[in-house]
């Protein structure tokens, strides 16, 4: 192990690995060095995309297993320095349709986890993916950690409880764990077949299939972006610092408003247009308005803060995209 990288020749195992985040983490991962065992269901309405993983296929271990089955995850824990947890139910709409599989996959299988960790590993070190969802509808902004918990909806509910447990094992069992809460998070390797994920992915996508985008409301609502890379950089960070144990932290980035996004982003593409529309029904219950994070917290104790510039990042995503296209429909 190297003192500028401590993930040199360590077991790293994470969880989503095939998806929009825990493929771009695992291929940063073996550049380091590290020795990755990625676990992802591939069910085929989530992030995961084997493609995500082309060229690293050799050099990782791929298990497609399901974090539903303790049997599995007892056993994956094992002999493992570190591990990102990212897989995840994450659509919001979704998880009002079907709440007992985001219940599954959000807490039940997360408290499986952490069982195994417990008896078979308690030594390894836990970073898990939260997300600015448990917040719901922001009473103030920039919505810092101490902000009050008010999801608006089942997913928000279960990533909260997750968290809890998380936090809970560490403060009972000792075991070393962070908690990110993510923003919107955009980059390649996202899913751009659908809006499940994120609306800016299926933005992507309308936008070089030259179709009209659609903003719902009158566009002024603010939301923060945070490019793939960044992110990746945060949970790295927060991996090997001491300070982190413990702790939870807001990721976020400078704000902007929907109308001015899509503005942007058809500048880049060099061409598009886009409307306004009303909220359908089953996303205006679950809208947040405006919403941006403070950031200072991880700013101040670990310095991580977003470096790429939000133009740059979406230029990178639609090259990937125009290249890649076939892989994501
Ligand atoms: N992308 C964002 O903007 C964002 C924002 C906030 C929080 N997050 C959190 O970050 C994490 C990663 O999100 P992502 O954007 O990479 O999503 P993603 O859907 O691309 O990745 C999640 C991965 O988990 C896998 N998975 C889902 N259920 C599984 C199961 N039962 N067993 C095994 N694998 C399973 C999926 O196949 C997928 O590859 C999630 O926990 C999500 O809640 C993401």
């Amino acid at each position: 192990m190297t003192i500028n990288n401590p993930y040199f020749d360590q077991n790293v195992l994470v969880t989503g690995g095939a998806g929009f985040i825990g493929s771009n983490l695992s291929r940063r991962l073996v550049d380091l060095g590290a020795n990755v065992t990625i676990v992802d269901s591939l069910i085929p309405d989530y992030g995961g995309n084997i493609f995500n993983l082309q060229g690293y296929e050799k050099k990782l271990s791929l298990n497609i297993a399901d974090i539903r089955d303790p049997y599995s995850m007892n056993y994956l824990v094992q002999g493992k320095k570190f591990l990102f947890n990212l897989a995840g139910q994450i659509s919001h709409t979704d998880s009002m349709k079907n709440p007992y599989v985001d219940l599954e996959i959000n807490v039940t299988s997360q408290l499986s986890i952490l069982e195994a960790c417990r008896i078979y590993n308690p030594d390894i070190r836990i970073i898990f993916a939260s997300t600015r969802q448990i917040y719901g509808i922001p009473q103030y902004l920039p919505v810092n950690e101490q902000h009050p918990i008010r999801p608006v909806d089942v997913n928000g509910i279960n990533k909260y409880t997750a968290e809890q447990y998380f936090l809970l094992y560490n403060r009972i069992y000792n075991i070393a764990v962070t908690v990110l809460r993510l923003t919107n998070v955009f980059g390649p390797r996202m899913r751009i077949k659908d809006a499940r994920q994120t609306f800016i992915g299926w933005w992507i996508r309308q936008i070089i299939d030259g179709q009209k985008l659609k903003i719902f409301g009158d566009g002024l609502q603010l939301r923060d972006f945070n490019y793939i890379d960044d992110v990746v950089e945060a949970l790295l960070t927060v991996g090997t610092n001491y300070k982190a144990f413990g702790n939870t932290y807001n990721l976020g980035s400078n704000p902007i408003s929907l109308k001015d996004l899509a503005e942007l982003m058809i500048k880049i593409n060099g061409f598009g247009n886009y409307e306004l529309e009303p909220f359908p029904p089953e996303r205006k219950v679950i809208d947040i308005g405006s919403f941006f994070a403070d950031y200072s917290k991880i700013k101040s104790e670990l310095f991580w803060e977003p470096k790429t510039d939000l133009k740059i990042g979406l230029e990178e995503t639609i090259l990937y995209y125009r290249k890649y296209l076939e892989y994501y429909l």
